[in-house]
């Protein structure tokens, strides 16, 4: 008896949370299926039609959260802009294919599928995005020419502000996979993004004029870089990430145009470099007309597994013979306060550290703590090169003859 009535009262009190709950949250995300906008999942005919109307109806929901749903299916798509801004905060649910057309030419904008001018708005599903970048990577002669014809990144975000992408996955973009340009207070995790090796210009998240966000609990393997951090970017906050193959975790090419801004607090934590031409990069042009300043950057608890070059800072960057001859002009660019603590692996190249500073504006306040790389081959050992470098050592480091 008195355990039925306490069986009651549990019952009844479980009604009063679940109740109180919904109370809290009075209206559920109103859901905008793609199919109910026409969409089909054949994989042959085009959803960008339907996909626009989906979004345009549930951005201007203004009865609370709105969600555009993707089901699984194979949803051809040849490009996509979504522009706010939106009523309310919404999702954007991808849970099967999205497939770019094969001809790179037949999208005529920067990005494949392209994010502008939303703020609240989260992108997840565990979805994939695939840019059959195979059939347009041959017409691919950038490395080359430096005019020639950029093709589509994978998805972009324009001018969007307390975002984020979790669980998504993109592989063989024409070019770059992710673009974030002007964002602010935006997160990536669960995120894995793939394509060959060698495969041109395939970075995996390109950032640029950005600030506020976080990287975490990524998978990045392509032909270029795993990241690409550009100027005008602040308080980036990257860790978890395994990436490789691929150029590494790269800050630049800066210097190169006059309005370009600083790249500030940067952090790169509890990461694994696997097998890429470059480790942790700082790029600048040698022939640079920008006087802006790189600072206040930690680089800590890093391993690198056969990685070409795994400590680089690299001033005299000046490609497709664009200096008139080497060492003539000296990069602009300031870097200072830039730590790396924590750092140890393998190197494929013997130097393993080199940083080749500006004479004109020489790095400042850098610092290497608990540095330990060992070269993988058997001709020589392991050894450090530091041109222009102000700051200090803790400890012992391997390569040790870098004199700062
Ligand atoms: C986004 O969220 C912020 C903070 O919760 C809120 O102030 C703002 O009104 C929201 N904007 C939209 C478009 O949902
Ligand atoms: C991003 O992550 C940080 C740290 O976990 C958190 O404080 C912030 O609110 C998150 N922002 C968004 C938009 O999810
Ligand atoms: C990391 O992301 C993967 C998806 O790529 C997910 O399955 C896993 O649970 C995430 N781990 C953490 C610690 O968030
Ligand atoms: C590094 O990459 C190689 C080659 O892809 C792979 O076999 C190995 O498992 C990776 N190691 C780690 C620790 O991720």
């Amino acid at each position: 008896m008195a355990s039925r009535v306490l069986l009651i009262l549990c019952l009844s009190s479980l009604f009063f949370f679940l109740a109180a709950s919904t109370k809290e949250y009075p209206s559920q995300a109103k859901i905008f299926d793609v199919r109910n906008y026409g969409a089909h999942g054949d994989g042959r005919r085009d959803n960008a039609f339907s996909f626009t109307k989906a979004w345009n109806e549930a951005c201007q929901w203004s009865n609370g959260r709105s969600t555009v749903y993707i089901p699984p299916g194979i949803f051809y798509l040849r490009q996509v802009t979504f522009t706010g801004p939106c009523k309310n905060p919404i999702t954007f649910i991808i849970r099967g294919t999205l497939l770019a057309p094969r001809n790179p030419y037949a999208i005529k904008q920067d990005e494949w599928i392209l994010f502008k001018y939303v703020d609240n708005l989260t992108v997840t599903g565990g979805g994939l995005l695939d840019g059959q970048g195979s059939y347009s990577w041959p017409l691919n002669d950038c490395n080359k020419n430096t005019n020639c014809r950029t093709l589509a990144m994978n998805i972009g975000f324009a001018f969007v502000k307390s975002s984020k992408i979790n669980g998504l996955r993109s592989i063989n973009s024409k070019m770059g996979h992710f673009n974030l340009f002007s964002v602010e207070d935006f997160n990536i995790t669960g995120v894995t993004i793939t394509a060959p090796g060698d495969s041109p210009n395939t970075d995996g998240i390109k950032i640029g004029k950005s600030s506020h966000m976080n990287i975490f609990n990524v998978t990045i393997g392509t032909g270029d870089d795993c990241i690409a951090i550009l100027d005008g970017t602040s308080n980036l906050d990257i860790s978890d990430v395994r990436c490789g193959p691929g150029h590494g975790i790269s800050v630049g090419s800066l210097g190169r145009y006059k309005e370009e801004k600083n790249v500030q607090g940067l952090t790169v934590r509890n990461s694994i470099i696997n097998g890429t031409t470059d480790g942790l990069r700082i790029k600048t042009w040698a022939k640079s007309v920008s006087q802006i300043s790189v600072s206040n950057f930690l680089y800590e608890n890093i391993q690198m597994i056969n990685v070409g070059n795994p400590i680089v800072i690299d001033q005299q960057y000046c490609p497709h013979g664009q200096c008139d001859s080497p060492g003539k002009y000296a990069s602009h660019v300031q870097i200072k306060d830039v730590k790396y603590n924590k750092i140890w692996g393998t190197s494929t190249s013997k130097e393993a550290l080199k940083m080749q500073c500006s004479k004109a504006f020489p790095c400042q306040d850098v610092e290497l703590s608990n540095i330990n790389l060992k070269y993988v081959g058997r001709d020589g050992l392991v050894t450090a090169l530091c041109e222009n470098v102000g700051g200090s050592i803790r400890g012992k480091i391997v390569p040790a003859n870098c004199r700062i």
